[in-house]
């Protein structure tokens, strides 16, 4: 099969392409390279880079020619970049989604859409949500996602297309991008720098390891069905208790936690049933607890010459926005 990767210069997408190559599929990447995109992901592996923008029609069936699947990673995807300036996350994750989704009709494609659990909004109240759950985004961020799955389903009911979403979990693993909390509290720990935590910390996430999402997104790119949705979940952490197995890990000193001012609209807790995916046959290999953080530690203390460059110049900038001011308070 030949795939378009879109998002596949990027974390979850870049691990995605190697997966489908290292089984024998035929592979193009297209991605923008935004501030996220990483084209040192890909090195090595002789895969096409196309760089063009979801949301361009032209680039699209460019990167697209030949292809009889097409797997949606591209996004703006951190929520607190969102918080400060939303319209990137509309022209990507919704007007770029139904880029995608018009070739998907005019070609006839398949299409998995790469969605997340945070379209759920929180469970402060305990329980999971199901696929069929209402869609209740608290972010800029999830909002957009969510628009982009009702163009999904929308593309499926009235045009016929073959499309599948999945609803992954809080994600973790080599090479992602040094602003979320894993990548962000285990560089900052090996600089002796604070680890920034919102709030209280006891925000709870599903931790999910990168290539255990990439299998159930492939699962679904294979055996799911038109118009389905697919939940793939983690390993229920609060955020504290990450950060003081960071510690351990890293061995760097308790003293650089400080508990600085809460996101807006943060949620509090997301948890998802995969009961349904699991049904496929998909079961998680790594466990965040035991050794999927531990691998992920030791991954960055090996490759500062992959993270160190990205710490400076515009990272630098953000970093300065969105901590200065929590830092001093
Ligand atoms: P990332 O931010 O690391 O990478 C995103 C990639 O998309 C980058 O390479 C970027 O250059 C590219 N991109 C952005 N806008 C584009 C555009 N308009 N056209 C083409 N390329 C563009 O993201 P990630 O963490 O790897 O997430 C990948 C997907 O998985 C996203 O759709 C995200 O919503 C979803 N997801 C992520 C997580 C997580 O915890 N990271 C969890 C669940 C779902
Ligand atoms: P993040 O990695 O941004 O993922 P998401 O918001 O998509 O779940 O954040 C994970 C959790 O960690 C979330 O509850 C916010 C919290 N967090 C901090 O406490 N400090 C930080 O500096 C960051 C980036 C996140």
């Amino acid at each position: 099969m030949r795939v378009l990767v879109t998002g596949g210069a990027g974390f979850i997408g870049s691990h995605f392409a190697k997966r489908l190559v290292a089984g024998g599929d035929d592979v193009v990447v297209l991605d923008k390279l935004t501030y996220a995109g990483n084209p040192a992901n890909l090195d090595g592996t002789g895969i096409e880079l196309v760089i063009g923008d979801i949301a361009d029609g032209e680039a699209v069936a460019r990167a697209g020619a030949g292809c009889d699947a097409i797997v949606n990673f591209a996004a703006e995807t951190h929520v607190d970049r969102s918080i400060l300036g939303p319209t990137e996350f509309v022209h990507t994750d919704v007007l770029g989604t139904m880029t995608l989704l018009e070739w998907a009709r005019t070609t006839g494609a398949r299409y998995v859409q790469v969605s997340t659990d945070e379209v759920y909004g929180d469970l402060e109240a305990g329980g999971r949500a199901v696929e069929g759950d209402p869609l209740r985004p608290s972010s800029p961020y999830s909002a957009a996602k969510a628009g982009g799955d009702l163009q999904v389903l929308a593309y499926v009911r009235t045009y016929g297309v073959n499309a599948s979403i999945t609803r992954g979990a809080n994600t973790y693993g080599p090479n992602q991008y040094p602003e979320k909390l894993v990548p962000l509290f285990v560089t900052n720990a090996f600089e002796g720098e604070p680890l920034p935590v919102y709030g209280d910390g006891q925000q709870v996430r599903e931790w999910l390891h990168a290539e255990d999402h990439c299998a159930g997104v492939e699962l679904v790119l294979r055996e799911g069905a038109p118009g389905e949705i697919y939940n793939v979940g983690g390993e229920d952490h609060a955020n504290l208790e990450v950060t003081h197995r960071i510690l351990e890990l890293t061995g760097a000193d308790p003293g650089l936690v400080r508990h600085v001012e809460d996101r807006a609209g943060h949620d509090r807790r997301y948890a998802i049933d995969d009961t349904k995916l699991r049904g496929l046959g998909w079961s998680p290999e790594h466990s965040f607890g035991e050794t999927g953080l531990r691998e992920t530690v030791e991954w960055y203390r090996a490759n500062r010459d992959w993270w160190e460059p990205i710490k400076s110049g515009d990272y630098r900038r953000y970093y300065e926005e969105q901590y200065a001011g929590r830092l001093q308070g």
